[in-house]
C-alpha cells in the first residue's frame, strides 16, 4: 500500500510554521509522506491564523473549495489547525460537515492519531457509499474534535525533520499575558508558559548536532520569557547567554520582543554576544500616545525612545524593526503625523504596516471601527513609503560594504542565490551553486533595492582567481 500523504498549509505567524513543522515531524512518525500537491493528497490540512480577517478570508475561502472537492472524493481527510481552529470551534463543528478534524494550538501531541482515525473512519465511508450518493451522505459524517486546552506542553522534536538545514526555530514559550485591545492571540493562545532553560538548551544542541547554525527563538513576548518561572533565573538574556556558549552555532535571533520588558539586562546581553542577531524586532504599533493608551499598550513614545537610546549607546550596530497598525478606531489624522515623525524620528530598518482590523471578542471590537477603508489604506501607503525611503537609505549605505550572508536559497531572479546578513538584510547575489545554500558568505554589495540588496560573491571569485594564480602554477 502506498504511503498515505499530506498536504499542509501555513497561513500565520512563525510560531504557526513551526507548529506546522512539529505537525509534520508527528507525520512522517506515522508513515505520511508530504504530497507534491493539494490535489494529490489524501490528508489536506491548514493551520491557520485569526490575527486580521484577511487571514481568516483565506481558509473560509479555502474550505469552500475543499468542501466542493469532498463531494467527489468522500476519503479525503480535511483538518483546521492552530488559531482559527480555536476561535472558531464552535462553528467549524456544527456548520462544516466536510471539515474532519479542528485543533487548537498546542493541542497537537497526539495529531498523528487524530489523523489516523479521521482517515479510516472515511476511508470506510468512501468504500460503503456509492460514488453518486456520497454528494448527500457525508454530511454529518462525524467530526473528531481534539482537544482546545491550552498547555505548555511541548512535543519531543524531530529535529530532522526542519525546512531550512542550517536554520531553526524554537520556541521559548506559548501564549500572551498582555492585555492588547485590538489582538486576539491572548485568545487563541492563552496564557504565557515558558520552557524551562534546560529543555531549551537540550533542543538547540540536538539542532545544532544535526547542522543547524542559526537559530530563531519564537515567543509573543519571547523578552518578557521566563516571568512565569519562579526561582529558576530565567530570562531572555540568561537564555541567551546559555545558547551562545554551543560551540557550532553561528548566529541567535529572538522574535518579537516588547517595549515594556527591554531591559538593561537584555540590552547588555546583546552588546557583549556577538552571535546575537544585530536586530531588534520591537513593534511600537503607532507613534502617538493617545492611540498607545487607548491599545492599552504600557508605554509612550518617551519611554519607548528612552528605552531604544540605551540600546543604542551599548550596541550602536543594533537596527531596530517594527510593527504598526494603522486606523485604529479614533485614530486621528494628527495621531497618524505622530506616527509617521516617530517612524523618522527612530529610523526603523524594517516596518510591517497594517490596516486595524476588528477582531470579535477583543476590547477594542466594541468601538466603532471609526477610520474608513479608504483612509486606512492611505494611511498604510503612506507609512509603507516612508518606511521604504528609510530602509533604501539604509540599503544605499551598504554599497561598496562585505556583508557575511548566510545563504538560505535560490532567489526569484534566475541565475541568483539570496542570504540574509546578520541585520538580516536580504542579498541577492549571482552564484548557481546549491552547496552554497547553508555557508556564511563574504558579498560585497553593489546596488541597494527598497527591500533588498545586490552583491558580488567574493570567496567565489577567490577561488576561481586562485587556481590561476601563476605563483600556484610556478611551485
Ligand atoms: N506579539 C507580537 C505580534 C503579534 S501579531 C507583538 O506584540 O508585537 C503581529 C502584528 O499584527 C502585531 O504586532 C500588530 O501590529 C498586528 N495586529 C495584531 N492585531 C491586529 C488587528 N486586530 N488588526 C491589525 N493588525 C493587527
Ligand atoms: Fe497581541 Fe499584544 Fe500579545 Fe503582541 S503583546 S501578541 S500584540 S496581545
Ligand atoms: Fe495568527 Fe495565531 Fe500567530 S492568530 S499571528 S497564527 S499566534
Amino acid at each position: 500500500m502506498p504511503a498515505p500523504k499530506y498536504f499542509l498549509t501555513s497561513y500565520g505567524c512563525q510560531m504557526n510554521k513551526l507548529d506546522s513543522e512539529l505537525v509534520e515531524s508527528k507525520l512522517r512518525q506515522r508513515g505520511y509522506e508530504a504530497a507534491a500537491e493539494e490535489g494529490a493528497a489524501d490528508v489536506v490540512l491548514l493551520n491557520t491564523c485569526s490575527v486580521r480577517q484577511h487571514a481568516e478570508d483565506r481558509v473560509w475561502s479555502k474550505l469552500g473549495k475543499l468542501r466542493v472537492r469532498k463531494r467527489t472524493e468522500p476519503g479525503l481527510v480535511v483538518g483546521v489547525l492552530g488559531c482559527m481552529a480555536q476561535e472558531h470551534k464552535r462553528y467549524l463543528l456544527s456548520r462544516m460537515p466536510h471539515v474532519d478534524l479542528v485543533v487548537g494550538p498546542s493541542a497537537f501531541g497526539d495529531i498523528d492519531t487524530t489523523v489516523e482515525a479521521a482517515r479510516s473512519r472515511n476511508q470506510e465511508i468512501a468504500a460503503e457509499r456509492e460514488p453518486a450518493r456520497t454528494k448527500h451522505q457525508v454530511a454529518g459524517a462525524g467530526v473528531v474534535a481534539v482537544d482546545q486546552g491550552v498547555s505548555g506542553d511541548t512535543i519531543r522534536r524531530d529535529v530532522r525533520v526542519r525546512p531550512h538545514r542550517s536554520q531553526a526555530f524554537v520556541s521559548v514559550m506559548r501564549g500572551c499575558n498582555m492585555p492588547c485591545t485590538y489582538c486576539i492571540v491572548p485568545t487563541t493562545r492563552g496564557e504565557e508558559v515558558s520552557r524551562p532553560i534546560a529543555d531549551l538548551v537540550e533542543e538547540s544542541q540536538r539542532l545544532c548536532d544535526d547542522g543547524v547554525t542559526e537559530i530563531t527563538l519564537l515567543g509573543q513576548t519571547v523578552n518578557a520569557y521566563g516571568r512565569d518561572l519562579t526561582g529558576q533565573n530565567a530570562t531572555l538574556a540568561n537564555l541567551l547567554r546559555a545558547l551562545h556558549a554551543i560551540p557550532s552555532l553561528r548566529r541567535l535571533a529572538f522574535i518579537t520582543s516588547h517595549p515594556n520588558f527591554l531591559g538593561p539586562d537584555l540590552v547588555t546581553a546583546m552588546a557583549e554576544l556577538p552571535k546575537v542577531a544585530r536586530y531588534l524586532h520591537l513593534p511600537a504599533q503607532s507613534g502617538s500616545n493617545a492611540v498607545l493608551k487607548a491599545m492599552r499598550r504600557g508605554y509612550t513614545v518617551e519611554r519607548y525612545l528612552a528605552r531604544i537610546e540605551q540600546l543604542r549607546q551599548q550596541a550602536p550596530d543594533v537596527e531596530l524593526h517594527s510593527d504598526f497598525i494603522v486606523g485604529y478606531p479614533g485614530e486621528t489624522a494628527a495621531d497618524f503625523d505622530a506616527t509617521v515623525q516617530f517612524v523618522r524620528t527612530v529610523g526603523f530598518a524594517q516596518s510591517y504596516v497594517f490596516k486595524y482590523s476588528p477582531r470579535p471578542g477583543t476590547l477594542a471590537a466594541d468601538l466603532p471601527d471609526d477610520v474608513p477603508e479608504a483612509e486606512k489604506e492611505r494611511r498604510n501607503a503612506v507609512l509603507l513609503a516612508v518606511q521604504s525611503e528609510l530602509t533604501l537609505a539604509k540599503n544605499q549605505a551598504l554599497v561598496g560594504q562585505t556583508v557575511e550572508v548566510l545563504v538560505e536559497g535560490e532567489s526569484k531572479v534566475a541565475g541568483r542565490l539570496s542570504g540574509r546578513t546578520a541585520h538580516h538584510r536580504l542579498v541577492h547575489f549571482a552564484a548557481t551553486d546549491q552547496d552554497l545554500i547553508g555557508q556564511y558568505m563574504p558579498v560585497r554589495v553593489t546596488e541597494a533595492l527598497a527591500h533588498s540588496c545586490v552583491g558580488e560573491l567574493l570567496a567565489h571569485d577567490a577561488a576561481q582567481e586562485g587556481r590561476h594564480d601563476p605563483a600556484e602554477a610556478l611551485s
